[in-house]
């Protein structure tokens, strides 16, 4: 009987608003039996997750399936060898964007992903602030011509939610996208319902 392979997703918690979008999906990925998760918190992360969500730290870390801590350099995903899908930066801070585009990989979240860029695997970035300064954006371009994908939580309307965990879920949909997840009940663009018109 041959084994199934298991694939592993590196995720990093880091300190911008959106602490219950990584929750979301770590708690997501539990619908994918044949994916290990791969979890670092970082310093500000801590902080969001206390002020935006009811979770204690080791309930968001039991969500996965390992967590590592954050100046654990020499922890398995700090090395290539390691075989990974990719990470998700979920949300990701300004400054850990900075980390990410100049490889300052002084952390564990920082080295994750210095690895996944240097193994041209697949890197997301879930990165949040509003507005973007000039330096904001130039990190960005300087991240997406490295390869990573730059996925901001923003707002969908076309799909209708009715609250702001239908926002959440929605942006966790385009995160599973990524690496050919299906979130459940993920609702997709199908043309619309309205007709155009003929003349
Ligand atoms: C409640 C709260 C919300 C924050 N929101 C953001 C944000 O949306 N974007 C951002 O870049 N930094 C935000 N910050 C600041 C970062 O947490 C801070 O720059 C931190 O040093 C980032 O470090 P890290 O990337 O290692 O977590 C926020 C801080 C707090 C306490």
């Amino acid at each position: 009987m041959t084994e199934k392979k298991v694939k592993h997703l590196v995720v990093g918690m880091t300190g911008a608003s959106g602490a219950p979008i990584g929750i979301e999906l770590l708690q997501a990925m539990k619908h994918f039996p044949d994916w290990e998760t791969h979890l670092v918190i970082s310093e500000g992360a801590r902080l969001t997750i206390e002020q935006e969500t009811e979770c204690s730290l080791e309930e968001v870390a039991a969500l996965a399936t390992r967590c590592y801590r954050l100046g654990d350099v020499g922890a398995r995903i700090a090395s290539g060898t390691f075989k990974t899908q990719g990470m998700v930066i979920v949300p990701c801070s300004m400054k850990t964007l900075a980390g990410v585009a100049t490889g300052y990989s002084d952390n564990l979240v920082l080295r994750a992903a210095d690895v996944v860029i240097k193994e041209r695997r697949k890197l997301v970035l879930v990165a949040r602030e509003s507005p973007l300064s000039p330096l904001h954006l130039q990190n960005m371009q300087k991240a997406a011509d490295l390869g990573a994908l730059i996925l901001p939580p923003v707002l969908t309307f076309y799909n209708h939610p009715a609250s702001i965990q239908d926002m959440t879920r929605h942006i966790v949909g385009k995160i599973l996208d990524v690496f050919d997840l299906e979130m459940p009940n993920f609702r997709r663009w199908d043309g619309g319902s309205v007709e155009q018109s003929k003349g």
